[in-house]
């Protein structure tokens, strides 16, 4: 057997939701699982998490689908919404919470009224979705006239990750204008300004990458947060070369050895998902102990650096888990653990502990 698998700790996942229980004070919860649960199985994430959570949030009518599929009967949030009106009717049937972020959701609403569980988003200055503040006002007078009162005011951070930016203060008072104006509860924070800024809990808090073990900071590793390694990516050695100085390894000979050594090669690559723009350089470990890729990462195979490492044909290598922390891989590869969890294939085993 191959042997390239990725672990999924459930009791990490409850404990991490624990944790963002505890930061949110009171507030509730609702367990960001869209994208296959940030890759730790869309069912399976909502499953670990929901005894300690409010509801969940995923971004699209399936995956709402498919929990409900799963006999989940929490509240879920589908935080894009839905695209026509058979989607609105089969929301009202598997009773989700729909966040209204265009106008043309309005007046899909406005042209068939029903719906009971609205969220109205508001643009505060992320400029993906969501209405202008006067618009969101005017939009909610609209749908209150049809029987349809939005049941929250809803906005996103931009920058809530960002050490020096203070622009989620005016983003979280603009939406709170909005929710004052209406009367209405207020869910504003991720994972970041859950963590760094208390003061924008409000009603309902909507953390993600927190509660798979990952930090939404630069600055602040998920250890220091308190949370523990959800995700482990695991692979098998497979070869070991002896390199002789001026010898290169892997596709583009990227990377060449300055004195004699030592290279492994692992069983992973980018068909199982591990990112091919990863440099030499990025962490990853043999047996316990730190090392670095050293080439190119191809399809099946990735190569690491042995010197002075005691290492064996068959000895399990480390991509990321718990001696190499995936947001160091991230940051080596210029990305972050989202995209990371995000896009392991289907092609490694996964194996939920
Ligand atoms: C609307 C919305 N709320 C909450 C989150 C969770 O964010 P994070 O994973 O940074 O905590 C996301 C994720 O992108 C989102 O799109």
């Amino acid at each position: 057997m191959r042997g390239t698998r990725v672990e999924i700790r459930n009791a990490a996942l409850a404990h991490n939701a624990r944790r963002a229980k505890q930061l949110a004070g009171g507030a509730d919860v609702f367990a960001m699982v869209k994208a296959n649960g940030y890759g730790h199985g869309l069912v399976n994430a909502a499953n670990a998490m929901l005894n300690q959570v409010d509801g969940l949030g995923v971004a699209l009518l399936e995956e709402a689908r498919q929990l409900r599929d799963a006999g989940i009967g929490a509240p879920i949030l589908v935080a894009e919404g839905c695209f026509d009106q058979e989607e609105m009717i089969e929301a009202r049937a598997l009773s989700l919470e729909l966040v209204v972020h265009s106008p043309w959701q309005v007046a899909m609403l406005l042209e068939n009224p029903g719906t009971d569980r609205l969220w109205l988003k508001v643009n505060t200055g992320m400029n993906r979705l969501g209405l202008r503040p006067a618009i969101a006002l005017q939009a909610a007078e609209q749908l209150a006239a049809v029987g349809m009162k939005p049941v929250g005011v809803m906005t996103h951070f931009a920058c809530a990750d960002d050490e020096q930016n203070e622009r989620t203060t005016r983003q979280h008072m603009l939406a709170q204008e909005v929710a004052d104006a209406l009367g209405l509860p207020l869910s504003a924070a991720n994972s970041a300004a859950l963590i760094r800024y208390p003061n924008t809990r409000a009603k309902r808090v909507r953390p993600g990458i927190m509660l798979y073990g990952s930090s939404p900071f630069t600055w602040k590793s998920a250890a220091e947060i308190g949370l523990q390694v959800s995700h482990r990516f695991a692979a098998r050695l497979i070869a070991i070369n002896d390199i002789q100085p001026g010898e290169s390894v892997g596709y583009g000979a990227t990377w060449t050895a300055a004195q004699a050594g030592r290279v492994g090669v692992v069983a992973v690559g980018y068909g199982d998902g591990y990112p091919r723009h990863a440099p030499s350089g990025t962490p990853a470990a043999i047996n316990g102990e730190p090392t670095v890729l050293v080439g190119r990462v191809s399809m099946d195979m990735l190569t690491i650096d042995l010197n002075g490492i005691d290492a064996h044909v068959g000895d399990e290598v480390e991509l990321w888990g718990d001696v190499v922390d995936v947001d160091a891989v991230a940051k080596a590869c210029g990305t972050i653990s989202y995209e990371l969890f995000c896009q392991i294939t289907s092609r490694p085993e996964r194996i939920i502990v």
